[in-house]
């Protein structure tokens, strides 16, 4: 049985480490709520792994963070919002609660930075097959042409913190090769999964100059700022105390070394059975 406290966290949830590049932006433009970051490090990657599962598992992490007092959960994944979310909105919300996904924002918003309608996305396996990007862009904008890429290798690197070096290098250059393959008139390249700007100086490094490279952290904090500003039954729910909770089905002495380097601070995490 949930209990809906009056107030509480917001939720963020990812597979790994990967959403702290979306709560890093969030905790920037909404500092003065709490937070509570839960990875679920243990069963990382989800975007290779069939669609029950990684419904089963996002589930039972959302309605972990809702035991744990939230009222809104953000799915910072790319593969758990493409895979999970609908699912999750449609039959599974106990009354009072509410989770969001991250793909909506960036493909709303897509058309104010491509000039040649042309736009790469570079994403998991499961959000590829999903098809959620092509659908929805297509449904805003549809004179905007998508092209996808998956590049299965980058979440392992980034949970492994090889995100610098020769080898991780060539595994990127390989990648952004194959998208930009698709069409010489790619203008941007959507980083559909909340790990890779986690390689981002990688991925500068070997993607030509004119190309934008979109990262959607800033753009889902934009879009959490305006739905709390639409949403105030919502909003008024949410605690403001500044404070920040990091729970991993993982080892917390790891995740605390690895996400003071990519979250940009140190944080203190606790571990957490799911
Ligand atoms: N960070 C996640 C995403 O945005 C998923 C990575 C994974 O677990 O494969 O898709």
């Amino acid at each position: 049985m949930i209990a809906t406290a009056e107030h509480g966290p917001i939720g963020i949830f990812d597979s790994g480490f990967g959403g702290l590049t979306v709560f890093r932006e969030i905790k920037n433009a909404l500092p003065m709520y709490d937070y509570i970051y839960l990875g679920d490090n243990a069963r990382v990657p989800y975007g290779t792994r069939p669609f029950e599962e990684v419904y089963e598992f996002t589930k039972a992490c959302v309605f972990k963070l809702f035991e744990m007092g939230c009222n809104l959960v953000i799915l910072a994944c790319n593969t758990a919002s493409a895979k999970a979310l609908r699912t999750i909105q449609q039959n599974d919300l106990p009354p009072g609660k509410k989770v969001l996904g991250v793909i909506r924002p960036t493909t709303e918003s897509i058309h104010q930075y491509t000039k040649t309608n042309k736009v790469g996305v570079l994403a998991t396996q499961g959000t590829v097959l999903s098809e959620s990007y092509k659908i929805e862009i297509t449904k805003f904008h549809p004179e905007i042409n998508v092209y996808q890429h998956a590049c299965p290798q980058w979440v392992p690197l980034v949970e492994r913190n090889e995100i610098t070096g020769e080898k991780s290098g060539e595994i990127v250059e390989k990648d952004i090769q194959s998208i930009l393959a698709q069409s010489p008139e790619i203008d941007t390249l959507i980083l559909a999964c909340t790990h890779y700007p986690l390689l981002l100086p990688l991925i500068r490094q070997h993607t030509p100059a004119h190309i934008k490279i979109l990262p959607q952290g800033e753009l889902i904090a934009q879009s959490l700022v305006d739905y709390l500003n639409r949403h105030p039954e919502v909003e008024s729910r949410c605690s403001k105390n500044s404070n920040m909770q990091f729970y991993t089905t993982e080892n917390a002495d790891d995740f605390e070394e690895k996400a003071a380097i990519f979250f940009g601070e140190k944080v203190h995490a606790a571990y957490i059975a799911i």
